[in-house]
């Protein structure tokens, strides 16, 4: 765990007020703690007890179940604004529609279009977003850590939409609605809620922020965690993330002890030089029907994408009836939704 962490687990609200969540959150001037970290920032998932971690996934659910006009002012003229240095469909546009749905105004900054490529810093940036009423950020950055500095910068709630290789929290709560729902479990949650469950993350674990914040988040439900993937691709620090964590190079026994399979793209991005044998890498760990069918026929499939299909994944296996895939990004958007009524709620969900 970077110091960043530790300093953001360190300043997570130790328990969350009960209130009622359908109520608007107002702008109100809140002590900023010690260490300048708003508590309604989602940096990591560490920072989250189970008890809220309960509560997003009760906001999220009643968010989604309800028709949109009960919740289409709840956030209604707050500003928040979507703070991009990397590529996204997904987390991007997710916290958008949520954001707008609650009738939240948005704006975006992309590396691509903005003062940063002019070399402005993170730190500019988020003041000069500050300066224009931003009410807290959305943060996509390729910078282990970056979400911390910027939080701590501007005072601002700070949602980490995925940092480097470190993490991506949100993820981390939709892959649990996920599971919970597929596997007929309540959104509470307790430290046995996944006792006897056995998830198993396959592919490019060594640069997957999705792989570290579900590692950690997983096994404190009382789930067991199979990191695989080639040696190369597979630090054997990983099984150092939790109690929970085995590390496992062979794909057809990793599937036969799972319910849940949750493959992952190769980081070409990532690989700085790596080589992999890609035809190899599709014989030993491809997610296809023979492997499914003959190691995990009942196993749910997730894949938090981009995915490559063909590479990790065949068509017939995320397309078929066993894939949560399309349920993951739905689910996405009511966990958002969730995590900005939390963040503009100084922290309770
Ligand atoms: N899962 C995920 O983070 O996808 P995007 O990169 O498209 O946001």
């Amino acid at each position: 765990m970077s110091p960043a962490t530790k300093s953001a687990a360190k300043s997570a609200p130790k328990s969350v007020p009960k209130k009622a969540a359908a109520q608007a959150p107002q702008p109100k001037a809140t002590t900023p703690p010690a260490d300048g970290i708003h508590p309604g920032s989602l940096l990591s998932i560490t920072q989250l007890s189970l008890e809220e971690v309960s509560n997003i996934l009760a906001l999220a659910e009643r968010l989604a179940a309800e028709p949109l006009s009960k919740h289409a002012t709840l956030l209604e003229n707050r500003k928040l604004a979507l703070l991009f240095y990397e590529s996204s469909t997904r987390t991007r546009t997710s916290f958008e529609l949520a954001a707008k749905s609650l009738g939240a105004m948005t704006t975006l900054v992309s590396d691509k279009s903005s003062s940063i490529e002019k070399g402005e810093s993170l730190k500019d940036t988020g003041l000069t977003l500050r300066a224009l009423g931003a009410e807290c950020i959305i943060l996509r950055h390729n910078a282990s850590g970056s979400p911390y500095l910027l939080a701590k910068h501007t005072g601002l709630p700070v949602l980490n939409a995925g940092d480097g290789m470190h993490e991506h929290p949100s993820q981390a709560l939709l892959d649990l609605r996920t599971i919970l729902s597929r596997l007929g479990k309540k959104q509470a949650v307790t430290e046995t809620t996944l006792d006897g469950i056995t998830v198993c993350i396959t592919g490019d674990i060594l640069h997957s922020r999705v792989a570290r914040s579900n590692a950690l988040l997983l096994p404190r439900l009382g789930a067991k965690v199979i990191l695989c993937g080639p040696q190369q691709l597979l630090p054997p620090e990983a099984v150092d993330l939790s109690s929970g964590i085995t590390l496992e190079r062979d794909f057809d026994k990793a599937l036969q002890q799972s319910q849940v399979a949750m493959m992952l793209r190769i980081q070409k991005e990532r690989l700085a030089g790596m080589q992999i044998d890609l035809a190899d890498y599709q014989k030993q760990y491809q997610l296809n029907e023979d492997r499914y069918f003959k190691h995990a026929p009942n196993a749910v499939v997730m894949h938090p994408g981009p995915m490559i299909r063909g590479l990790e994944i065949t068509a017939d296996i995320a397309d078929g009836p066993s894939s949560a895939i399309e349920e993951q990004v739905r689910n996405g958007l009511a966990i958002r939704m969730a995590l900005l009524v939390r963040a503009l709620n100084g922290g309770a969900a």
